[in-house]
């Protein structure tokens, strides 16, 4: 790959990182590489490709530009799914050892973790990761109770889907001092917003099935660190559990890279505009977006992350209405999943692993990059008639601001 200047600016490098060398007649897109195997002429040295579970040219190009994205030193590492990324940055938990979480996590991470914990393989702690205080806490009697090296505290800021934030300077400094290793969930964010590495956390973690591919057509994990031996450990976890990720995908998701910095400008945009309206609405009891000043991980989020994300969650009055508004919407989308160019909506507590101190009345919005009007009108309607009330003739507001060019 052409080696890039890492003072460019975040949405430049989704351009730019990950281009083919400027060499005559090169193309300028990486190609898709389809082989299990490489030609052997000599005896196998370090780097050599080898086989296909180990090495594929098309994961380099999207692991080059996600590790420039996230400020890393070191190319990220792409991997079957969110999921599969998981289980190798667990996998750097010693056996006996112990991982604090956030209880509002992914509940797929969650999962992830309580399994392995069933079996024994380490301790599981969970912890509301906005509240400061608990966190330092438990990490001073983990650190109490394991030696160095044993502790991971895993983070998700915001969280999904109750948006918490968390202080991840202060918890990160807090967990080095305790001997942890810290990994971060940066899915929610993106790199467009936030950069985990910066903060010095020693993983990021990404679902890139969601905003970093983001067109709902590929599953995909990634890791990013700066640590060489970190790396080389989730690397040879990758190989040896063959969480590895196809080419195809991989081009889908750099692709789908390419245009990450406009979909989260949009997304953003539009959630926050959504976001206002909605605390606004007689049927929403409760608006839960980091970007509301009302909101209490408002001023964290403002200091720490260069935007809000494109997710909103909305407290209803009930399941049923809840129920009712996912199925009153004709434009977005009833389903699970998010940050996609299409938005998408879900009551979360349909799922049964979701965590019981997550509402129940509960709706996580996707916010795409349709129209906002667009979004908004539907959502009204969808709003009213789940709440038993008539179509009311303001549904037509907002096409009227929309003509008026007046989006908020
Ligand atoms: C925050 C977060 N992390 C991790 C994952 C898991 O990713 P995947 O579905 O690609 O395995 C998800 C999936 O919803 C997620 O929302």
């Amino acid at each position: 790959m052409a080696s890039l200047r890492s003072d460019l600016a975040p949405d430049t490098l989704t351009v730019a990182a990950g281009r083919p060398p400027r060499e005559h007649d090169a193309p300028v897109n990486a190609p898709i590489v389809l082989t299990t195997t490489y030609h052997e002429t000599r005896a196998p040295q370090p780097g050599d490709r080898i086989y296909a579970r180990g090495s594929n040219p098309t994961w380099d190009p999207f692991e080059e530009a996600l590790g420039a994205l996230e400020g890393a030193e070191l190319p990220a590492l792409v991997f079957s799914s969110g999921l599969g990324a998981a289980a190798a940055a667990l996998s750097l938990v010693p056996g006996g050892g112990a991982v604090l979480m956030p209880r509002h996590a992914y509940a797929g991470s969650l999962g992830l973790a309580a399994d392995l914990a069933a079996q024994g393989r380490f301790e599981l702690r969970v912890v509301d990761v906005a509240d400061t205080a608990a966190v330092l806490a438990e990490l001073a009697a983990l650190a109490g109770r394991f030696d160095a090296g044993q502790v991971m505290l895993w983070l998700e800021s915001p969280t999904n889907p109750m948006l918490e934030v968390a202080e991840l300077t202060v918890l990160t400094d807090a967990a080095h001092a305790a001997g942890a290793v810290v990994v971060a969930d940066n899915t929610f964010n993106t790199p467009i917003v936030h950069r985990p590495l910066e903060a010095g956390v020693d993983v990021v973690l990404h679902s890139v099935t969601k905003w970093l591919a983001g067109h709902s057509d590929v599953v995909l994990g990634a890791l990013v660190t700066s640590d060489a031996a970190l790396r080389e450990r989730l690397l040879a976890h990758r190989t040896l559990h063959g969480a590895i990720a196809g080419p195809f995908e991989v081009w889908l998701a750099l692709r789908g890279l390419r245009t990450l910095a406009l979909r989260m400008e949009r997304s953003q945009g539009t959630a926050l505009a959504l976001a206002y309206r909605l605390a606004e609405h007689p049927a929403v009891r409760r608006v839960r977006y980091p970007g509301l000043p009302s909101d209490p991980g408002h001023e964290r989020a403002a200091s720490q992350f260069n935007g809000f994300g494109g997710i909103v969650s909305i407290e209803l009055d009930d399941v049923a209405t809840a129920d009712a508004l996912v199925a009153a919407v004709r434009l977005w989308l009833p389903a699970t999943s998010l940050g996609g160019v299409e938005s998408l909506v879900e009551r979360r507590r349909r799922q049964p692993a979701e965590p019981l101190t997550v509402p129940e009345a509960l709706v996580r919005l996707s916010v795409g990059i349709e129209n906002p009007d667009d979004l908004w009108e539907d959502l009204d309607q969808a709003l009213r008639r789940a709440a038993g009330g008539e179509v009311l003739p303001e549904l037509t507001a907002s096409r009227a601001s929309r003509e008026a060019g007046q989006l908020s």
